[in-house]
């Protein structure tokens, strides 16, 4: 996969040499570029950004700067054979970047990220490109980053170790948090390591019973658990179908019932407990 990443600060993207990036650069299953916005500036102060039109405060980021990098980025990448790019921007009016996006980015071969700064980049940059190639305008949660970077990197990290021979097991993100299909999208329970006793504290003394029915059902109690407590909105949109009678027993147990519509619902009194 190639990615390609402009912006004005070229060295927040240093991260992208280390730990799981790092090493998918080295092996070469990672192709990744980093460009300086301001190098496709042609006037003494490299200005980026401008007073938006209608007024208001900050600045907006211009079109040319970004137009001329990015047609340059992408004849590179298509001269070198890359193939298929789409514009991933980030931004806080953008569609939620879910595990799901994840695995839709890491299925493309060529990435291109476009992470604005002050009040973004004027519109028309994305209206453009659209036309060329898909564009992901992406948000990596409900609050404001001042810059896209730190965007940049959450979405490479999460794209990266989903390409195949990246993660050293395989089966790793298979039962991560929100990965489509597992666990009926239940947050992932407690994990533990050696020693089996830490500062007085002890491990859930099933993980030791070599029972493998027993810690898979102990997991999955835990998964609703946590999920219950943590992000009872993923409970609210399972189909009961993803809940078998263990499932619904615990969800029982932690103040849940099915609707008429098959979809489960918390007892309000249980809310308050
Ligand atoms: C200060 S923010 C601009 C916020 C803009 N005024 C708004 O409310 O949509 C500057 C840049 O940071 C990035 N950014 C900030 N928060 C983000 C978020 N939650 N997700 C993704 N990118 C974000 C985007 O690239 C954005 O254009």
């Amino acid at each position: 996969m190639r990615l390609d990443v402009v912006t004005i600060f070229p060295e927040y993207l240093e991260p992208l040499n280390v730990s799981l990036v790092g090493k998918a650069r080295a092996r070469g299953q990672l192709n990744v570029h980093v460009h300086d916005l301001r190098e496709w500036t042609y006037d003494r102060h490299n200005t980026v950004d401008d007073t938006p039109y209608g007024g208001g405060p900050g600045m907006v980021m211009k079109t040319d700067p970004w137009g001329d990098a990015l047609d340059s980025v992408l004849a590179d990448g298509y001269d070198t054979g890359s193939h298929g790019p789409a514009l991933v921007v980030p931004t806080p009016s953008g569609r939620p970047f879910t595990q799901e996006l994840a695995v839709e980015l890491s299925e493309r071969p060529w990435l291109v990220f476009a992470p604005a700064r002050y009040e973004g980049i004027d519109r028309r940059v994305v209206d453009e490109y659209a036309t060329r190639m898909p564009v992901y305008e992406v948000s990596i949660g409900d609050y404001v980053l001042a810059g896209g970077e730190a965007a940049v990197l959450v979405v490479t990290e999460a794209v990266a170790r989903l390409l195949p021979g990246v993660l050293g097991n395989a089966e790793s993100h298979r039962d991560d948090s929100f990965a489509p299909g597992a666990m009926a999208n239940l947050l992932e329970g407690p994990v533990y390591t050696k020693p089996p006793e830490w500062r007085g504290r002890d491990i859930p003394d099933v993980l030791l019973s070599g029972h493998h029915g027993r810690i898979a059902r102990w997991r999955r109690d835990e998964a609703l658990k946590r999920t219950a407590a943590n992000r009872p909105d993923l409970i609210e949109r399972c189909d009961s179908a993803a809940f078998d009678k263990k499932d619904r027993e615990m969800l029982s147990i932690l103040g849940w019932q099915p609707a008429p519509d098959g979809r489960f619902w918390r007892r309000p009194e249980a809310v308050e407990e």
